[in-house]
């Protein structure tokens, strides 16, 4: 098991990117973020390629400040094709030798944390993705910059599934808008860094990204119910648990975002995420409840003091624009997802908080 994700995982993603892999031949692809959920898969994809598809191999440098990395990620494995280097990405980056690819992974994603670090969630996404453009503009990198669908806010359900051309409908004040109104801001600077300098820049706006390897203390909605099936507790279900969410699968996931990076129009913003099926709270319990053998209970509840209210009711992706020019279609459907994911969690999560 590399990095505690699972082998199998992180070899359907490699196989998946063989057509476009001599992209990363010999190049030099600083990860930000490199030890959050995404950024593991990253890094282990991209070892991967070096040892199996490769003749040349890709240069890895992580940064990470380990801010909500958890005790996953603040294990630092050995990495063969590069280094670690903990910095925080408020602060600019300097570094010798040429750069060619930036995946800007640095966030805070959690709502649970964002509430947390209201301040943190607002800086890494202004002035850290203001830094990142910079160094993608001094080296003539290409950057990709991980904005995310809540820049769409509370979509009206006219626009569900939700288009990149939506505006979207998002609070300046509240307890989401360090993270979403950042995040937008983050888009901004790429436009203008695009419109300035040419630099070569695109956004992804991920839907709801699941899989092994999310840290049992992410207290995002998936692991927050296997940390309750693992303590043999009842979940909770916030709200109403009429919410709806879509699910994107983590090899999906990151075969899409490696598209937008090497395929994307600069530029531009990508939607990526699993439109199918687009589904309530509730019906997600009963999802488990069938993967699982029906041994799950779960009770509605408010919405805790550590969680963010004013959540979007309605959340679906209009994925034609990256199928259009990226040829991108998510594969895994979601009762495999959440197969694959509770069987990893049985055996990683211990059911303490
Ligand atoms: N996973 C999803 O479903 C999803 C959905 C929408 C958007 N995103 C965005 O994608 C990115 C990666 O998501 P993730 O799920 O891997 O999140 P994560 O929380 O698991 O990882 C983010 C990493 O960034 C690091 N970090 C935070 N602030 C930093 C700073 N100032 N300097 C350096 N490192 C810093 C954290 O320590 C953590 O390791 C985030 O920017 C997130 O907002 C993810």
């Amino acid at each position: 098991m590399a990095d505690f994700l699972l082998d199998s995982d992180i070899d359907e993603i490699t196989e998946r990117l063989r057509g476009v892999a001599a992209n990363f031949a010999g190049k030099t692809i600083l990860i930000t973020g490199g030890r959050g959920f995404l950024g593991r898969y990253f890094t282990a994809v991209f070892e991967r390629l070096n040892e199996k598809v490769l003749d040349k191999p890709c240069r890895l440098l992580v940064l990470d400040n380990l801010i909500t990395a958890g005790k996953e990620g603040s294990v630092i494995p050995d990495l063969p094709s590069g280094e670690f280097i903990h910095h925080d990405v408020i602060n600019p980056f300097q570094c010798d030798g040429p750069v060619d690819y930036i995946l800007h992974l640095a966030g805070i994603a959690s709502p649970y944390y964002y509430r947390a670090y209201p301040l943190e969630t607002l800086e890494v996404a202004t002035r850290g993705t203001r830094h990142m453009l910079e160094l993608a503009h001094q080296k003539g990198a290409r950057i990709l910059f991980f904005s995310s669908s809540e820049i769409y806010g509370d979509p009206d359900q006219k626009h569900v599934p939700t288009p990149e051309s939506y505006r979207g409908n998002v609070a300046c004040q509240g307890p989401r808008a360090c993270y979403d109104e950042s995040k937008r801001v983050g888009e901004t600077l790429c436009y203008i860094y695009h419109e300035l300098h040419g630099t070569e820049t695109n956004v992804v706006r991920p839907f709801n990204v699941f899989g092994p390897g999310m840290q049992e203390t992410d207290y995002r909605v998936l692991p927050n119910f296997a940390n309750r099936i693992k303590a043999g507790l009842a979940l909770s279900v916030y709200g109403s648990g009429d919410q709806t969410r879509t699910f994107c699968y983590i090899t999906d996931a990151v075969y899409g975002f490696l598209l937008v990076l090497l395929k994307g129009v600069p530029g531009e913003a990508y939607n990526i995420g699993n439109p199918k099926p687009e589904i309530s709270m509730v019906d997600l319990v009963q999802r488990i409840q069938k993967v699982q053998g029906g041994d799950v209970t779960y009770n509605i509840i408010e919405y805790p003091d550590s969680y963010p209210a004013d959540e979007p009711n309605r959340r679906c992706p209009d994925i034609k624009k990256a199928r259009l020019q990226l040829d991108y279609a998510p594969i895994v459907d979601l009762d495999d997802g959440l197969g694959r994911f509770f069987a990893w969690s049985d055996t990683v999560y211990t059911g303490e908080q």
